[in-house]
């Protein structure tokens, strides 16, 4: 074991404001396990300290909140040249700016404890993100080489996410291919239509629907993880227009459920104030989930404090 320095990410006080440090902990719990960590300030710049095996370095390097790794020896901090090998250029994920997106190290967050709640089995990873707006986890699930479906009520999400693909494959040169149609027969309001986009070896696709329809919309196919950041009612009005979405996710519940394989895993953000953790975990609990241990609440706004609820479905 050697010890090492991870920098935090100033970027990841954008996502979790003055709850980085917890979140970060409670992110590198879940990932790399119960080590000890310490939190070293030095200057502006603030490390956690940690003693890592080979393996543990390399998922460190991909946690949301680590910006670069130094090891530690004596006093001195020695930084490393290693970085994650992602698959797209990051512009892909942090590029494109538009109202109502997740922050992006959040989203990459999700997909953390979400991939770390899995048997290492799983192979290959298939994502599904059912409120997924223009694609921010679906674009982070092809940096991390995993396919990934989402659904998007927003009529307009599919051409959007298509115009900013245009711009970064253009960009930097990536080679993809661009297929479009429709699940089911074409029709003027755009219900069922889809955007497919294909690179190196990945797969991602975007449907426009509700997710409601979820085992229509992505019929028989399975998934690993389902992994969204749950519209928050003062910000992003579900499809009913009310201002807690808990109702919604109750009747996406079975579909979701359908859709996930059997040691799958879902992971939510959420606002706590509507609805409330404990609410969140009846509703799922009552369709047979589990609720697991992890949390990791942070306040954004007055009206916001963001959690982020794992489930799974009884072994
Ligand atoms: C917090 S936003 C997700 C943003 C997304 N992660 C991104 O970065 O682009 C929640 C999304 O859920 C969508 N939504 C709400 N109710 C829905 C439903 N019933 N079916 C599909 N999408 C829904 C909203 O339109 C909104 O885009």
């Amino acid at each position: 074991m050697i010890r090492y320095a991870l920098l935090i990410n100033p970027q990841a006080q954008g996502a979790y404001f003055k709850d980085t440090l917890s979140v970060a902990q409670a992110e590198f719990q879940a990932v790399i396990g119960d080590e000890a960590i310490e939190h070293k300030p030095v200057g502006p710049f603030h490390f956690f300290h940690a003693n890592l095996s080979e393996v543990q370095l390399k998922q460190a390097i991909r946690l949301s909140f680590v910006q670069g790794v130094f090891q530690v020896e004596a006093d001195q901090l020695i930084p490393l040249d290693c970085e994650a090998d992602f698959q797209l250029h990051d512009d892909f994920v942090f590029g494109s700016k538009y109202r109502g997106k997740t922050n992006e190290h959040l989203t990459q967050l999700l997909l953390n404890v979400g991939l770390a709640n899995l048997p290492t089995q799983n192979q290959p990873i298939n994502i599904l993100d059912p409120m997924c707006g223009r694609g921010t986890t679906l674009l982070w699930a092809l940096r991390y080489g995993l396919n990934a479906k989402g659904i998007e009520q927003d009529v307009k999400a599919v051409d959007d996410i298509k115009q900013s693909l245009k711009k970064w494959t253009k960009l930097h040169r990536q080679k993809h291919k661009i297929l479009e149609g429709f699940i089911g027969k074409a029709n003027k309001k755009g219900l069922g239509k889809f955007l497919e986009f294909s690179t190196n070896d990945q797969k991602m696709r975007i449907i426009n629907g509700d997710s409601r329809d979820a085992a229509t919309l992505i019929k028989s196919e399975k998934f690993d993880l389902i992994i969204s950041d749950l519209p928050y009612g003062v910000q992003h009005f579900t499809t009913d227009k009310t201002r807690n979405p808990l109702a919604v996710i109750d009747e996406c519940i079975p579909g979701w459920k359908k859709a996930l394989k059997k040691n799958g895993a879902i992971v939510l953000a959420f606002n706590s104030y509507i609805p409330k953790r404990a609410e969140l975990i009846e509703c799922f609990e009552n369709h047979g989930f589990k609720a697991q241990a992890f949390t990791a609440p942070h306040r954004m706004s007055e009206s916001i404090v963001r959690d982020i609820l794992v489930l799974k479905l009884p072994e």
